[in-house]
This record gives C-alpha cells, structure tokens and sequence, in this order.
C-alpha cells in the first residue's frame, strides 16, 4: 500500500491547518493509502551550517536533530500532504527550515528517479490580500522534496479553527487529500494551471523583465509574455519546463556540474582566501 506524508507546519493545536490537514488524511485514507502524519513545527529542525557534508560526504554535519527523522519519512513516502500557516507573508519559518536542509536528500535521488512522487499543498492565512508567498513556497517545499506538485488548497481565516464556519474549505481539502491518493494509485491528474501561473509550481509571483520575458523564481521555468484579446497570458518555454530547477535532470546536473566541482575552486583559492581573512578574524 502506497503511503503519504502529512506535514503540519502550525503550532497551533486544533487551528486552521491542523483541521484542514486532518480532513485531507481522511480523505486519502478513504481512497486507500496509508498516511503518517508528523507534526513539523513540533520537531526539533536546526540550521543548516551550509557546510555540504551531505552533498560530499554523504551525511548531515548536525546530529542530534529530528531532521534525519523528517528524511527517512520523506524517503518512505511516495505521496505529501504539507499544510501551513502564513506569518508575515510566507510559510512559517520551519518549512524554510527544513527546506534549507533538504540537500540531504543528495544521496538518495536516483531512487526517486522513476517513482511516481506526488504532493498537494494547503497554505492558511488570515486574508487573501496578505498572502503572496502561501502556495508559492509550500509547493517549492514539495518540490525540494522530491514530488510533483498535484494541487494546492488556499484558506482565509484569522482565528483558530475558524475555518470550519465555511465548510467547503474543509470539503475541499478532503478532496484534495483524496487527489493524491488516486494520483499514486491511478496515475497524474494535475491541476490545470492559469494562463498568467506556473505550470510546474503554481507560482504567480512571476519576474517580469522589461523585454516581456517572464521568469519563476520558485522553479526557473521561462516564458514570455504575450498579448490576448482578454488581456496576457504567459507562454512558458517547453524546454524550460522539462528542465526546471527541480528537475531530476537539473538536480543531477546542479550537483555534479556545479556544487562538486565549486568545492574544488574553493580548495584552489583557500590558501589566498585565507591571507585575505586575515584582517576580519578579530
Ligand atoms: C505572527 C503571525 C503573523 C501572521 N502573518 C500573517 C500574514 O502575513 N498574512 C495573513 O494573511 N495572515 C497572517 N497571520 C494570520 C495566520 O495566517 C492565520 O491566523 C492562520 O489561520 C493561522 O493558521 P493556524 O490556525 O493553522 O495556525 C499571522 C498570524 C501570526 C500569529
């Protein structure tokens, strides 16, 4: 039986997410999967000590954490379920957090490569116009983990468990939660993304450049923008979807090409970085 990870990123015990999340385990239960939910902003995620001993040495530098926890679920899931509040305009700190250590996942990506890996995400925040960053940044954290994002649910509600005075908000996500699982038990059936989004992240805080060429920070997809008798829309390069920045593709050659041999340039120069260090040490 395929299984699902449902991530809680709220403090707040029976608040919006904690509902919404509940009703999307339910629903991906009845569909036929199994679910372990965890919650993250209960786990003890450090910093990231940008130092890449998971990149070259295949092991996290900090010990102690319950990240190496967080790696082996997300290692045994092959579908996600991620739901957080937004503060101060994005996802709560920890999922930038354990999105910061998500390079641990380095020495495992060859076996995702292959697996159907699928994820629906649910971002709550108190009002719709203070909310830029909600989906944008849960489905990067999807992405960084290794799933195509399927879906996402945006929610708007203040208080505590608030959101259960709209009670299709809770129906929608769990259907939602019924969406993953079918899109590992019966294949992808992705959202259709808006003509001014994302297709591979759902993204609609978009670059656009003065020439009209428009840019995704959250996966590097490009496109231009173009004219339509309702207004634009955004034509994304096809190539630049097949190798956005989570791409299996691009991962590979970002550690390959990039981050292993920028360790050797750094070796090359340490001798007169550290000359050049000299006056900043105290
Ligand atoms: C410190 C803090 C910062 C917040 N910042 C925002 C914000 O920038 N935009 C917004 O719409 N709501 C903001 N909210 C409201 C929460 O997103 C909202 O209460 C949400 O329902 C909390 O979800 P929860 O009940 O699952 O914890 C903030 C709440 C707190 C406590």
């Amino acid at each position: 039986m395929s299984t699902i990870l449902a991530l809680l990123g709220s403090k707040r015990k029976l608040g919006n997410c904690d509902v919404l999340l509940s009703e999307a385990v339910e629903g991906a239960k009845e569909a036929g999967v199994r679910v372990d939910v965890l919650r993250l902003a209960d786990l003890n995620i450090e910093t990231c000590r940008g130092c890449l001993s998971c990149v070259y040495k295949g092991t996290c530098a900090v010990t102690g954490d319950d990240m190496p926890r967080l790696i082996d679920k997300v290692l045994a899931a092959d579908g996600l379920i991620v739901a957080a509040p937004t503060y101060l305009l994005s996802p709560t700190a920890v999922i930038k957090r354990a999105c910061d250590r998500g390079l641990m996942l380095s020495p495992y990506l060859e076996k995702f490569s292959g697996r159907q890996r699928v994820a629906v995400t649910i971002t709550v925040a108190g009002n719709a116009r203070w909310n830029p960053l909600g989906v944008e940044l849960l489905n990067q954290f999807a992405l960084a983990f290794g799933y195509r994002v399927l879906d996402y649910l945006e929610a708007y509600s203040p208080g505590p468990a608030e959101v259960l005075l709209q009670p299709e908000i809770p129906e929608r996500a769990r259907e939602l939660g019924r969406k993953v699982a079918l899109g590992l038990i019966q294949g992808i059936t992705a959202r259709q993304a808006g003509e001014t989004q994302c297709p591979i992240c759902y993204s609609r805080a978009l670059r656009l450049d003065p020439d009209g060429s428009v840019t995704c920070p959250i996966c590097l997809a490009r496109g231009n923008l173009v004219p339509t008798s309702a207004g634009h829309k955004i034509l994304f390069d096809p190539e630049s979807l097949k190798d956005h920045f989570w791409s299996p593709e691009h991962r590979r050659f970002h550690l390959a090409d990039w981050i292993v041999p920028s360790r050797d340039k750094y070796l090359t120069n340490r001798p007169r970085l550290k000359e050049l260090l000299a006056k900043y040490r105290n």
